[in-house]
């Protein structure tokens, strides 16, 4: 594990301060918003990404900010070839995001290798970063050193330029991300300015979009470890109350008998507090001080229950959507068209203001002849 996981970016408190006094202004004003958020779709969403950035989604989409969600399969082949589990995987999360209550009337959901228009931005962004800047970018480094160092693709290399693209095609202002994303929203805001600078110095094009820090912990998986599709360690939004009972009994715990809220020196434990925290909204201590001497068997049948009771109805509705295939194939296909006449219509515009739109001369000459 490389040194960067453990210290925190230098922008990483202004963020959270930012953050504050962002959501204060988007709930003055929700229609200056306009939000591009995403997921890779390697496997289905896990209630981490529920209580860490869904719910978030949909409680702003409710507040009236516009919502554009990207199902980022070209970041998929980061590490890997692209599996041929992937068009279940993208339905999949697709179920996910309606089941969780994304409105599929007003919310624009798009995948990557869809969008042409937006990859193509991929072209110019490249030539407004460094080699080097990429290479100091922390996530990265992470994640080639999680993937065992060896042989780094250069799309890994290169996506958070392409995450870039994902948040500038539409001129997205609002991002609603994870402590791990702060660096790539950096290297947007870096790109957006450039851009400006270089084409559009007059009447700024890109805005540089803010990043909205959600207030939920990190969940772990019942190894312990960072609770994520890859590791096959979570629990996924969309599991049966049977087997959310058998994973989350079979977390990892300690010796002690006696439940108590202490995060440094147990993990483990106050990992299931949280998750029994989120559901119950209630304080993780005030649940642990119930449980008592009760111990991690009751603790474990209490954050089951209280998931299951807290999914319960996102699941009915998952169960319900899972079975109209069609259905979520028409959401993908009309969220694919928009976000294609949006990233067209950008394209355009920075063809224009990088004097590669040829079109206009071939029109003047027209209207010579
Ligand atoms: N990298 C994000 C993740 O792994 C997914 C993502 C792709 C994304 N494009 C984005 C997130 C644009 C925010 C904005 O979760």
């Amino acid at each position: 594990m490389s040194a960067s996981m453990h210290a925190p970016s230098p922008s990483l408190n202004s963020t959270e301060r930012r953050s504050a006094e962002l959501e204060r202004r988007v709930h003055a004003n929700p229609r200056a918003y306009r939000i591009l958020t995403g997921d890779r779709p390697t496997g289905p969403l896990h209630i981490g990404h529920y209580f860490g950035t869904l719910e978030n989604r949909v409680r702003l989409q409710q507040l009236g900010v516009e919502l554009l969600v990207v199902i980022a399969d070209y970041q998929t082949i980061t590490d890997r070839d692209s599996p041929a589990s992937l068009p279940d995987d993208v339905e999949g999360i697709v179920a996910d995001y309606l089941a969780a209550g994304i409105d599929p009337e007003r919310a624009v959901i798009f995948t990557h290798s869809q969008v042409p228009e937006l990859n193509e931005l991929l072209v110019p962004f490249l030539s407004l970063v460094t080699v080097s800047e990429l290479g100091r970018n922390p996530t990265v480094k992470d994640e080639i050193t999680a993937a065992g160092g060896g042989s780094t693709s250069a799309l890994m290399f290169t996506y958070p330029v392409h995450q870039a693209a994902d948040i500038l095609f539409c001129h997205a202002n609002l991002v609603p991300v994870g402590k791990d994303q702060l660096p790539h929203l950096e290297l947007s805001r870096t790109i957006a300015r450039r851009f400006n600078d270089r084409y559009s110095p007059e009447l700024p094009f890109f805005p540089e979009p803010e990043g909205l820090l959600g207030s939920a912990p990190l969940l772990l998986g019942p190894d312990a470890q960072k609770m994520s599709k890859s590791r096959g360690n979570a629990i996924a939004l969309g599991a049966d109350d049977d087997e959310t009972a058998r994973l989350v009994r079979s977390a990892k715990t300690d010796a002690e008998r006696r439940i108590t809220y202490e995060p440094d020196r147990r993990p483990e434990v106050a990992n299931l507090l949280r998750i029994a925290a989120l559901c119950l909204e209630r304080p993780p201590d005030q649940i642990a001080d119930e449980i008592g001497d009760r111990g991690a068997a009751a603790l474990k049948d209490l954050v089951a229950d209280a998931l299951n009771a807290r999914l319960g109805a996102i699941r009915t509705r998952r169960r319900e959507l899972a079975k109209e295939r069609d259905y979520l194939m028409t959401v993908l296909d009309a969220g694919n068209r928009r976000a294609r006449a949006i990233a067209a219509a950008t394209l355009d515009d920075v063809h224009r203001l990088m004097h590669t739109n040829y079109r206009g001369l071939e029109l003047g000459a027209r209207a010579i002849r």
